[in-house]
């Protein structure tokens, strides 16, 4: 492309401030700015240019009649120009001063410019108000990361990453890598695949997570490991989930779970202290099952009551004895006749039958549903719905299922009603550790027990004996971090002796030689003298998105992938030459 304007060299010009630093008490200095041009305004004799960098922005002002060649340099540039100025700072008049801007007091008056870089005209606005569409902003990522919102979420990203590192380091953990081409880890989700030239038909899949190595760092007697590192994962994609994401990763050998909180909750209250919020700690715990019951929910937001069972008052309107559920909100008002038949159509499409009249309730059944008031503590200017199974659940806990979805109107009704409560507001961080998961879960196609955490995760001394006799009333050594109804992160004490995992494999149906096919080298050194150990991975970009106030890790990620799992800018993935499949020893079959 052919320049429209002569361009300067940067030659050894160096800058002497950001463009966010300067104040009142630097007038009359000599600076050097660098940056883009974030607007331009032409007023005949005299151009404003707002100068922006990553630390800010700062008023640049051209005289005419003060250097008329400077100023008709200033005249070529446009917005997203890159340009070098160097000028003498001074005071706006009071009329000019600009409150909103931290530089607001001062202008630079310019006497040199360098025009070192053009643009085409850029194909969103940087302005942080105007909403641009996803699809633009992620095929013009380098635009897009320039933009004020973006630059906050990222520098946050990487002041957030950096307090953690200084916490664990401090508290003993070394960093240490693990390899990315590896074999499958086992964490549920499809691997990634990374064909091998040297031995065709051979495969290293990218790890779903460091949980072996880290497993092996502790037979290897490094004690306390943690690392912040890239995973990679072929799963449905939401809007907190990416194919490749970043987990705070470690890993101590000797622990309990206490300790492990010891470790998470100050590392977690340094980064909130970075994000400008303060939380408490120690966390509330609930155990796995007192979850699901209050909360329809393994990661509950507790920015709103719990629900209560109230079968015991009301039989009468329990399904065939499975449970009756209290959902409160508080402060809602009075829901509207529109607003309560769409809540009831909600939980109708749940499979739930809703009395979503408490005031009838209260009038057909006075005694019991006063009763019902006590318990959930509502107040005649809060919304009490009652829920039950409209149907046979189906699977082997049909009390979950009603659970699990009486969890699911409560958050729509939470959510419907936000704008009068307020209780969803995302600065209101309740942090909350779920503890006791159960060792196994049901898989009702496959008809088998699969691991509910891992297959490496211990289970409680007390239920060892159960492994194989009862495995559904078998409670693990795990525990997940919870922030306003996000898993922030998961872990477990692991299995650190050889006769023990075999058993647990066995309960998982794994045959010996399959055990030894996909995980020989760990089982192997379970007996070389393996301590015992646990931990923990939370995902960085959740936890940077929730304290960036953001509801979708994409924006707290430099280089995202869409919902496709695409990635617009580069437009990956994309096809191979075929010399490139041939010497992987790869033919297309064509798609399924
Ligand atoms: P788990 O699979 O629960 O545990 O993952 C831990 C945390 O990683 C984050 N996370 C994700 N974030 C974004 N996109 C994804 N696709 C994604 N998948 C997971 C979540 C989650 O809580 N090895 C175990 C940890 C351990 O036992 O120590 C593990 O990976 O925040």
């Amino acid at each position: 492309m052919e320049t429209s304007v002569t361009l300067d060299f940067l030659g050894d010009l160096r800058r002497t401030h950001y463009c966010g630093t300067l104040r009142a008490a630097d007038e009359g200095k000599t600076v050097v700015l660098m940056g883009w041009v974030h607007r331009r305004r032409d007023h005949g004799g005299v151009i404003f240019v707002d100068l922006r960098d990553r630390d800010g922005i700062t008023q640049v002002v051209f005289h005419e009649d003060v250097g008329p060649a400077v100023h008709s340099r200033a005249e070529q540039v446009r917005p997203e120009y890159v340009i070098a100025v160097e000028g003498k700072v001074a005071l706006r008049s009071a009329t000019n001063v600009n409150p909103n801007l931290p530089t607001g007091e001062i202008e630079v008056v310019a006497s040199s410019i360098w025009l070192l870089n053009e643009s085409r005209t850029p194909p969103f606005p940087m302005e942080e108000q105007v909403d641009v569409a996803e699809d633009a902003r992620l095929k013009y990522r380098y635009v897009d990361l320039r933009r004020p919102r973006m630059q906050r979420n990222i520098i946050l990203r990487s002041k957030i990453a950096f307090a953690i590192r200084e916490h664990l380091n401090s508290a003993g953990f070394l960093e240490i890598e693990t390899p990315f081409m590896t074999r499958s880890t086992p964490e549920g989700a499809r691997d990634y695949l990374v064909p091998s030239r040297v031995q065709p038909g051979t495969f290293y899949a990218l790890p779903q997570s460091p949980q072996i190595f880290k497993q092996l760092l502790m037979v290897g007697g490094y004690e306390k490991y943690f690392q912040i590192v890239r995973c990679f994962r072929d799963e449905d994609l939401r809007a907190d989930r990416q194919p490749e994401f970043t987990q705070i990763d470690l890993e101590m050998s000797f622990p309990q779970q206490e300790r492990i909180f010891e470790v998470i909750e100050p590392m977690l209250k340094n980064a909130c202290a970075v994000a400008g919020f303060e939380i408490a700690t120690p966390f509330p715990r609930i155990t796995y099952a007192e979850a699901m019951r209050s909360y329809g929910s393994d990661k509950p937001d507790c920015r709103i009551p719990p629900m209560h069972p109230v079968e015991d008052l009301a039989p009468e309107l329990a399904a065939g004895g499975l449970p009756l559920v209290a959902i409160h909100i508080p402060a809602t008002g009075v829901a509207s006749r529109k607003e309560r038949d769409e809540l009831k159509a909600f939980g109708q499409q749940l499979g739930l039958r809703v009395y979503d009249d408490f005031k009838r309730l209260e009038r057909d059944y006075p005694g019991p549903m006063a009763h019902v008031r006590e318990r959930t503590g509502a107040q005649q200017n809060d919304l009490l719905v009652l829920a039950t199974w409209a149907g046979e659940p189906k699977g082997q806990l049909p009390e979950r299922t009603v659970y699990q979805a009486c969890g699911q109107l409560r958050l729509y009704c939470a959510q419907k009603f936000n704008d009068r409560h307020k209780l969803l507001d995302p600065k209101n961080f309740q942090f909350l550790w779920v503890v006791d998961f159960p060792m196994f879960e049901w898989d009702d196609e496959e008809n088998r027990w699969n691991a509910a955490h891992h297959p490496f995760t211990s289970v409680h001394d007390e239920d060892l004996e159960k492994l194989v006799s009862d495995p559904a009333r078998c409670r693990a050594k795990s525990y997940d971090v919870v922030l306003n109804g996000t898993e922030l992160g998961s872990g477990s004490i692991r299995i650190h002796r050889r006769d023990v995992q075999s058993k647990v494999f066995a309960a998982l149906g794994f045959s010996d030689e399959e055990a030894h096919r996909r995980f020989g080298f760990l089982l192997d050194a379970l007996e070389y003298g393996a301590p015992p150990h646990g931990g923990i991975a939370l995902g960085l970009d959740r936890l940077v998105m929730i304290l960036a106030g953001e509801s979708s890790i994409r924006d707290v990620i430099p280089f995202p992938k869409t919902a496709r799992g695409t990635d617009l800018m580069c437009e990956a993935p994309a096809t191979v030459p075929e010399r490139q499949l041939r010497e992987l020893g790869i033919t297309f079959r064509g798609s399924k």
